[in-house]
């Protein structure tokens, strides 16, 4: 029989997480504190699932069934018939405490209680637990129904049987799972770290401007979006607090130090598209600025946050957090990057990567450049990544 799921918090991602759950055929339970958040996801799921009609991709007798799939509850307790339940709600420590530890007051013994948390510690969410060993973090990404990827993340504290079902149940709604170490950032939102870090580093350095670093990266490196039309996009207050926050939880490395640009930017509500203004305009009839087209400076600003983002995907596996697959597979589905990085490493070679980031260590005499040990060693043996 399919599996009961509950998700607690209506908002963005837990609205988008109970439709997917419910297109897969599940009894959904969403529950919010917030009734009028549960009649605003009410509409949003409608609307979406309108669009799908729309599209082809359900009749409109599947989006009824998918309709009839979630039930709305205000209270935890509409959630004791669960077998998974996903928390989506606030991003604070003390808030998802009590829920958890509400929480296993009313469901059963088995089952399984995950946090959709993009920065906390799962193993701090199950210290809230009596019965810890079912706690996981089952990570989606932004629009939940869309995007493909979602990790999954074992506490110390989470038993095999929990990872084994978790991993079973998410891969049978379709989605791209990677399992990865309860570590800040998890593996996304700690390998893209440079992707904004290092291009804000150029700017502020001089070498370049926004639209002509964004230029460089989609141009040479065939990134969707540079990073500075991706950090508008985003939202500066959002991407500068997970900045800070992975900055901090990895007790201030310089690798992963934030930047006054985008402190600023953020302090001044130059959020970007949702606020009109980030690090371009957004009114009505606004012209672009236009990139200065350099190639070699181009060139040179790609190269140097490549190098970067493949130095922390390679920290990523060197430190466990992730397999090399795995890895790869979280950048071009979670992300979209145009290709996995450890794999564009093998492509660009090694030792290639090993003598940019040897250059600007040895210019800069900063830490924040330091190659990591794995890559210095998969050089010196003529290692590849992939066979
Ligand atoms: N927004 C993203 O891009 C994104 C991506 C991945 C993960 N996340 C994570 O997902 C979680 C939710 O983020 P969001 O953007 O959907 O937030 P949101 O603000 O859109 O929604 C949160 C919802 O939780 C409800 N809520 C708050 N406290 C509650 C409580 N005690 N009991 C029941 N309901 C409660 C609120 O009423 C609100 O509807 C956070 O942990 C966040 O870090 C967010």
């Amino acid at each position: 029989m399919s599996k009961v799921i509950g998700v607690i918090g209506a908002g963005t991602m837990g609205s988008g997480i109970a439709q997917v759950a419910a297109q897969c055929g599940h009894s959904v339970y969403l529950m919010d504190a917030n009734v009028d958040q549960l009649n605003r996801a009410k509409t949003g799921v409608s609307k979406s699932l309108e669009k799908l009609v729309e599209k082809g991709k359900f009749t409109s007798v599947q989006k009824t069934e998918i309709e009839s799939n979630i039930h709305y509850v205000a209270q935890l307790e509409g959630l004791s018939s669960c077998d998974l339940i996903i928390e989506a709600i606030v991003e604070k420590m003390e808030v998802k405490h009590s829920v958890f530890s509400a929480l296993e007051k009313i469901v059963s013994a088995d089952c399984i209680l995950a946090s959709n948390t993009s920065s906390l510690s799962i193993a701090s969410i199950g210290s809230s637990l009596s019965k810890a060993d079912r706690v996981i973090g089952i990570h989606f990404f932004n629009p939940a129904t869309i995007m493909p990827l979602v990790e999954i993340i074992p506490a110390v504290q989470t038993n095999a049987q929990t990872l084994e079902s978790s991993v079973e149940l998410i891969k049978s709604w379709g989605k791209t799972v990677v399992v990865c170490k309860d570590t800040p950032g998890f593996i996304v939102n700690r390998v893209a770290r440079p992707f904004y870090g290092e291009a804000l580093r150029i700017y502020e350095e001089g070498i370049a401007d926004f639209a002509t670093i964004d230029w460089a990266m989609t141009e040479f490196g065939g990134f969707k979006m540079g990073p500075f039309t991706l950090m508008d996009y985003i939202g500066n207050d959002v991407n500068y607090a997970v900045t800070e926050s992975v900055f901090q939880a990895f007790y201030y490395d310089p690798r992963f130090k934030p930047s006054f640009t985008q402190k600023r930017h953020s302090e001044a509500g130059f959020y970007g598209r949702k606020t009109g203004r980030g690090f371009y305009t957004y009114a009505e009839g606004t012209v672009f600025p236009e990139p200065n087209k350099d190639q070699i400076i181009g060139k040179m600003i790609f190269e140097r946050v490549l190098v970067m983002l493949i130095n922390e995907a390679i920290d990523a596996v060197f430190m466990q957090v992730a397999s090399v697959k795995d890895v790869d597979l979280a950048m071009t589905k979670g992300v979209n990057y145009p290709k996995g990085l450890l794999a564009w490493a093998d492509e660009i070679g090694l030792d290639w990567v090993l003598t940019k980031l040897n250059v600007l260590f040895h210019e800069y005499g900063e830490d924040r450049y330091r190659p990591n040990a794995l890559l210095k060693r998969m050089v010196e043996n003529g290692d590849k990544f992939y066979s």
